[in-house]
């Protein structure tokens, strides 16, 4: 609904079965009944509001991952929207390490999360952050996209309609009766040897979903499509390519990043993504046989789980669509010399309350230490180091990526990013600009258990 300027959606958390593999059901947390959760069309500069109303059994928080606003709507892993009849917390905070927030605003039962919508057009995504319980929540379903457009984009000629496909993949475990497997969840898994380390090192499934479900086909036109690619899994990196039946490897014409259009295409035989990191890719099918597949496949998967999807090619169609040659303009250009400031990360393991767990500059995620505080406007380098694989998340500001491991960046760290993947042993420089509003936000490893785990920190902007 629309009022005031404003556009308005309700969506209610809650529990249902979901057919997701054939013939079994799975209890799953879905918003608003479905896996994913709606998908939330927005345009640039109409500010929506989303009521989201907590009928789990568990207190829920939600972020809008790649959103701008203001710190109240930013889903604080604190921030607890408690469901009817949850005792009200002693404190309004209640991790597993029992610390306290004295800043978190709990509300009971409904919220309503405010997002102005004045960024650049991209696809972003919502999902749980609840604080130490983020991992299996997303696992149980609760994800969604959220698409923010303008008419310059529109304007472009990509593909769209039918032939634009937004993708969120993920993988998850299914038991024989259809429910979710998840160790930390599951007191006969939790027992089992090896479990724990798996849960360190993140959750993976051996069922690949797109879109909610295990390797669809999707028909497709033989002409330019538009792929929207998320990857919402909690653990797994991907690095996707498109083959057709006779061995043919497809480009993957990259036209924008997490954070909306590159300045103008990159061609890819297959591309890294990591868990958060949306990838805006043209594929062009025009050459490929009526009635033939093509498959994205996972270079990084065996099995199971080396097949993503496929497409299979149903006709021959008129393509009035293209993709220019200059896709935008606004890109920032930050340069070293610009920043004020260079700061240093490490993103390791270590003991987190006696415990494995995953640490920032050596310590783990304490929402009542402020960790890192920026001026409003200033911009800043920052050099990322990692043990393992971790895919680094910064809240409110896009940035771009200036080095990795010394080196340039490579062509996959193209445009601007909230996501950047850092690989074992490796070490980044991402520069930003902190504008946007003051407030607390936060920066985190997007293995979503890492996260659970302790690998988050406090950016404060004041
Ligand atoms: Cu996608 Cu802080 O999260
Ligand atoms: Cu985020
Ligand atoms: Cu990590």
């Amino acid at each position: 609904t629309t009022s005031g300027g404003v556009d308005r959606y309700e969506i209610s958390q809650r529990e249902v079965s979901l057919e997701i593999l054939p013939g079994v059901r799975t209890p799953m947390w879905t918003y608003h009944g479905t896996f994913p959760g709606p998908t939330i069309e927005a345009r640039r500069g109409r500010p929506i509001t989303v009521t989201h109303r907590n009928e789990l059994p568990v207190p829920t928080v939600v972020h809008l991952h790649g959103g701008r606003n203001t710190p109240d709507s930013d889903g604080y892993p604190t921030d607890l929207v408690l469901p009817d009849g949850w005792p009200a917390p002693a404190h309004p905070m209640h991790g597993m390490a029992g610390m306290t927030d004295p800043r978190a605003v709990v509300t009971r039962l409904t919220r309503d999360y405010t997002f102005p919508m004045d960024q650049r057009p991209a696809l972003l995504w919502y999902h749980d952050h609840r604080m130490d319980f983020t991992a299996p929540a997303i696992w149980r379903g609760l994800a969604g996209l959220q698409i923010v457009r303008d008419d310059a984009e529109d304007s472009l000629g990509l593909p769209a309609g039918p032939r634009e496909l937004p993708l969120a993949i993920t993988d998850r475990a299914f038991d024989a009766d259809g429910g979710l497997r998840y160790p930390a969840l599951d007191p006969t898994l939790r027992e089992q040897p090896g479990v724990h380390e798996a849960y360190l090192a993140g959750v993976l499934g051996d069922v690949i979903l797109v879109n909610g479900a295990p390797w669809p086909v999707h028909e497709v036109d033989a002409v330019r499509h538009r792929l929207r690619v998320l990857n919402a899994s909690n653990a797994r990196h991907y690095e996707l390519e498109a083959v057709t039946d006779d061995g043919r490897r497809l480009d993957l014409v990259q036209v924008g990043a997490d954070q909306g259009l590159l300045e103008a295409p990159v061609t890819h035989q297959f591309l890294p993504i990591a868990p958060a990191e949306r990838y805006d890719v043209v594929i062009d099918f025009a050459g490929v046989p009526v009635g033939s597949l093509v498959r994205i496949v996972n270079r990084l998967g065996s099995g199971r789980t080396r097949d993503v999807m496929a497409f299979r090619v149903a006709r021959k169609a008129a393509d009035d669509s293209r993709v220019p040659r200059t896709l935008s303009t606004d890109l920032p250009t930050w340069r070293r010399s610009d920043a004020v400031r260079v700061r240093d990360f490490s993103f390791r393991a270590g003991r987190v309350h006696g415990g494995h767990g995953w640490l920032i500059g050596g310590l783990p995620f304490d929402p009542a230490r402020p960790d890192v505080t920026v001026r409003l406007g200033d911009v800043e380098v920052w050099r990322l180091v990692a043990d393992v694989h971790h895919p680094v998340h910064l809240h409110l500001a896009g940035f771009r990526v200036l080095s990795r491991g010394g080196k340039q960046p490579l062509p996959h760290d193209a445009g601007l990013k909230d996501t950047v993947s850092l690989r074992p042993g490796e070490s980044a420089e991402i520069i930003t600009r902190f504008d946007g509003y003051r407030g607390r936000y936060l920066f985190h490893c997007h293995n979503a258990e890492h996260e659970d785990m302790g690998m988050m920190a406090n950016l404060e902007i004041v």
